[in-house]
Parts: structure tokens; sequence; C-alpha cells
């Protein structure tokens, strides 16, 4: 495997030295305005307890902490380099008592149950070891009421997304009704889409 394959691969399950520069990578450019503009959908939502799974280089966490300054966040993800940037991107906020860093994967969550209020997942759900199972996973963990927000860079039809998905092991991209039809599956209601203006970005949100 060439070393721009090696290098991509990393997204998936960040490792080693290529890993610690894939997950600072995470950390800047594309992914910021994406989570962001996910994150604008959340509107005036006022969340106490939130789980960012899959959180890689942790860029979202600290966001979330500062958006939400009355909240505490859990981020989980399954690869110690990601659990190793996020913890220390956010070791303030872990002194404070407001973020716990674990390692964990989505599709056997050991967190306690109806406990958040919201759950976010940016760019994560590609490598997931199947959507109903997981999703199964977040409907456990969320509170009654609570939210769950996927944020994507690919809508499942987009050429570079497509690309993405031919040489990254494991990688499935996914159309928002795609998403609809697993979160509406494993139980959740008032599940709704968002498509970029511009770009092939989505957002989709369910309540539990
Ligand atoms: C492309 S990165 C996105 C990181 C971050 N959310 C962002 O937007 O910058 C995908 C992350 O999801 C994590 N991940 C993939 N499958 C997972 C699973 N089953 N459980 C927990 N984390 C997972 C990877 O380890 C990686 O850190």
């Amino acid at each position: 495997m060439g070393l721009f394959l090696k290098f991509i691969n990393q997204t998936r399950k960040p490792k080693g030295f290529l890993g610690k520069m894939m997950v600072n990578r995470m950390n800047g450019g594309g992914h910021v305005k994406l989570a962001n503009w996910g994150m604008m959908h959340l509107k005036s939502y006022a969340p106490n307890d939130i789980l960012e799974i899959g959180c890689g280089g942790g860029r979202n966490v600290r966001e979330l902490l500062r958006r939400y300054p009355a909240s505490t966040v859990t981020a989980i993800d399954y690869s110690e380099v990601s659990v190793e940037q996020t913890t220390k991107l956010n070791a303030d906020a872990i002194k404070e008592g407001r973020c716990t860093v674990e390692k964990g994967d989505v599709s056997n969550l050991t967190l306690p149950e109806d406990k958040y209020d919201l759950a976010t997942a940016f760019e994560t759900i590609y490598f997931w070891p199947g959507l109903d199972k997981c999703f199964e996973q977040v409907v456990k963990v969320l509170k009654p009421g609570g939210i769950f927000m996927v944020v994507n860079e690919s809508d499942g039809m987009d050429e570079e997304g497509l690309k993405f998905e031919k040489i990254i092991d494991g990688m499935k991209c996914y159309t928002a009704e795609d998403i609809k039809t697993a979160m509406k599956n494993v139980g959740f209601s008032k599940v709704k889409s968002v498509h970029h203006k511009s770009k092939p970005w989505i957002t989709v949100l369910a309540k539990k």
C-alpha cells in the first residue's frame, strides 16, 4: 500500500505516527467548517450532558464545551491515538470536571443508559459496523427526548465521497434517507435531514 493510501486509511482508526498526523489534520480545515455548519442546526437546544462519538482529535469536543458552557461532554473513540489527542486538547475542561474522554466502541457502549441530552457523530458513521446495530446503542444511552445528530461531508452520492469509499477499507457512504431509515428502525422519532445548499454535506437529526 502506498503512503497516500496508508495515510488516508488512518481516518477509520488512527494508529501510530500517521494516525497522529491524521487526527491533527481532522482538527483543522474542512472538518471545522463542516462541524460548525452541523452544530448550527441545534439552534437554541441547550443540552446538559453531551456524548461525542468518534471524537478523533477532539476539536469538536472543545467546540461543544465552548458553545454550551453549562454542559459536560463525554467523548469516546475506539482509537487510542484519538483518545490521547482529545485528552490533550481538552486537558483544562477535564481538570474542571466538564469533560471525560474514554476508549469505547459505538457498537458496544458501556456508558450509563438514559443519560445524555445530545449525542453527536461527525464524519464517523461511515466506519461503524452497521447503522441499525450502532444506532440502537445510541438510543440506549440518550435520555427520553434526547437528540442524536449525524453530520457527514458526503451525502452518499457525491463523487469525492464515493472515491474515498473505494480506497478506504471498511468505509461506507450513506444517503440522508439511509440514515433516517436506520434511525426510525431503532425507534427515533422526529427524524429530519438538512442538505447544504452548495456542498454534499448533510446533517441528520432525530429525537428519542
Ligand atoms: C474521520 S474521523 C472523524 C473524527 C472527528 N469526529 C472529526 O470530525 O474530526 C473518524 C473517527 O471515528 C472513530 N471511529 C470509527 N469507528 C468507530 C467505532 N466503531 N467506535 C468509536 N469510534 C469510531 C475513528 O477512530 C476516528 O477517530
